[in-house]
């Protein structure tokens, strides 16, 4: 069965709308793994824009079924991960100006950085995925730097609004993740899904752990964490079967 992986930098951005308290993303992660949650996801930015350190230290305290932390390459945050011991890293690119993570990681432009950090989270036993584009040389180049997963960057076929453009998106990722199974690498995916255009990725695509943050928390405004969590993962589980069928 496909895990699902609930990113919950976005209750934070809430708190940090006013720099109070509330909502704590540090509630919301129980709640998320009562919906059924596999994993929780928070990314640290370099900019401390949502996601606090102190929320990543009571997260690693209290999150038991898997803690994965979304990270760029850099010193101060590869210090703070390996303190913080994660089940988890997941290596982003991070732009001070975007919204949110724009596109995947160029491995193939920094594969020496990118293979030293992932040999010292490797190291330490961490699991290293990388988010990267579904592109040929990057995917070989991620499977050299010796990571064990990557995340496929689904923003393109999130935006993709007709028939046609959804099928060569489609195509596009599973020929990925082809390369990524030649190389022996576990295949995960994530960025732009929705409870609208989650059904036919995962009817598509043979996928380990779906990574979704925005459209849960949205939804979880109206009717809850738990109850935003527990439909997702009922959507995944329908199209699960239909695949398998
Ligand atoms: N995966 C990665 C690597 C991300 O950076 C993000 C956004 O933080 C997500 C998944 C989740 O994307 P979304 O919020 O669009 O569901």
């Amino acid at each position: 069965m496909i895990k699902l992986g609930v990113n919950i930098d976005h209750v934070a951005t809430i708190r940090q709308a006013r720099r109070t308290f509330e909502p704590d993303p540090v509630t919301a992660a129980p709640l998320a793994i009562l919906g059924g949650a596999d994993i929780i996801t928070a990314h640290l930015r370099e900019d401390r824009r949502h996601i606090q350190d102190r929320d990543v230290k009571l997260l690693r305290e209290t999150v038991f079924t898997k803690f994965n932390l979304e990270m760029s390459v850099t010193r101060e945050i590869v210090d703070i991960a390996r303190e913080t011991k994660p089940e988890q890293v997941t290596l982003v690119p991070e732009k001070r100006q975007e919204v949110t993570t724009e596109g995947g990681l160029d491995v193939v432009s920094q594969k020496g950085v990118v293979a030293d950090v992932v040999k010292r989270f490797r190291d330490d036993g961490i699991l290293v995925s990388i988010f990267i584009d579904p592109e040929e040389d990057q995917i070989t180049a991620a499977g050299d730097a010796g990571v064990q997963y990557i995340e496929l960057h689904t923003g393109n076929y999130a935006l993709a609004r007709d028939d046609i453009s959804l099928g060569k998106m489609i195509e596009k990722l599973q020929r990925g993740m082809e390369v990524a199974r030649k190389m022996g690498l576990r295949v995960n995916a994530g960025h732009g899904l929705t409870y609208q255009n989650v059904g036919l990725l995962v009817e598509s695509l043979d996928i380990e752990e779906l990574h979704i943050g925005h459209s849960i928390v949205s939804r979880a405004v109206f009717v809850g964490i738990q109850r935003a969590v527990s439909e997702m993962k009922e959507l995944i589980f329908r199209h699960y079967l239909a695949r398998k069928s």
